[in-house]
């Protein structure tokens, strides 16, 4: 069997990553969360006062970003996967709300992006790995052995996120929740700079009424049709 670069690419909180980490422990393939990376200079950015509202400090981001190191680990006994930013450990931290509400504006930021995708390239050399994100069939690995657009119902995506979000404790309301990922959605597929779209040969999964199993048997299923 080859060793495949599969691109998952799709809108917000329709369970990209859940699914690709699953699969990538299942079939033992190297798991990369191109998000966590915009989440993370995301933080760095409104940690160094960058963000303010809408507006960004581009030309501080400038100088800055290349003192923004990123590493990822797997975490045996929590196991899950975790974030590093110069060696912080901000994997909770890159997940709340507020870097949420942040991170498509710092995606839309070319030299960020290029920077990200030098970062995607470089840790899937070894091939055998699973990527999520936005752009990953269209722009990262155009030539990708697989690439999946997932998408599903903004409402589940936005009770999915809800309940995920509440069982950490975080007191956040629906509505909340649903604004940020239509807002998300919106801010992603419109920018200039690798906008969310399906690749032309990405196979849509459309989620809304899968469950899990579902999803994983149905990626192991194309996945088949391509080694
Ligand atoms: O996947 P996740 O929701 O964590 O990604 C956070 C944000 O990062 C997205 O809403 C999008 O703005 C941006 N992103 C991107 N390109 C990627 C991955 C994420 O623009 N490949």
């Amino acid at each position: 069997k080859r060793k495949l670069i599969i691109a998952v690419d799709g809108h917000s909180s329709c369970g990209k990553s859940t699914v690709a980490k699953d699969l990538a422990k299942k079939i033992n393939y190297t798991y990369i969360d191109s998000g966590a990376m915009y989440r993370v200079v995301t933080l760095f950015a409104m940690r160094h006062n960058l963000i303010n509202g809408e507006k960004l400090d581009e030309n501080k981001l400038a100088h800055l970003i290349n003192d923004i190191h990123i590493s990822f680990s797997y975490n045996d006994e929590l196991k899950r996967h975790e974030t590093f930013m110069n060696g912080e450990l901000v994997e909770d931290e890159i997940r709340s709300l507020e870097v949420s509400n942040n991170v498509s504006l710092i995606a839309t930021i070319k030299f960020v992006r290029e920077k990200m995708v030098a970062l995607q390239r470089k840790l899937s050399e070894a091939g055998a790995v699973i990527m999520d994100g936005r752009d990953i069939g269209t722009v990262v690995f155009p030539n990708a052995d697989l690439k999946i657009f997932m998408t599903a119902d903004v409402e589940v995506r936005a009770i999915r996120r809800y309940k995920e979000l509440k069982e950490k404790g975080d007191d956040i309301s629906l509505d909340a929740i649903r604004e940020n990922v239509k807002k998300r959605d919106f801010i992603d597929e419109n920018r200039d700079e690798s906008p969310l779209k399906k690749a032309d040969d990405a196979i849509v999964l459309n989620n809304s009424h899968m469950t899990k199993e579902e999803q994983l048997d149905w990626i192991v299923a194309r996945m088949a049709e391509v080694e």
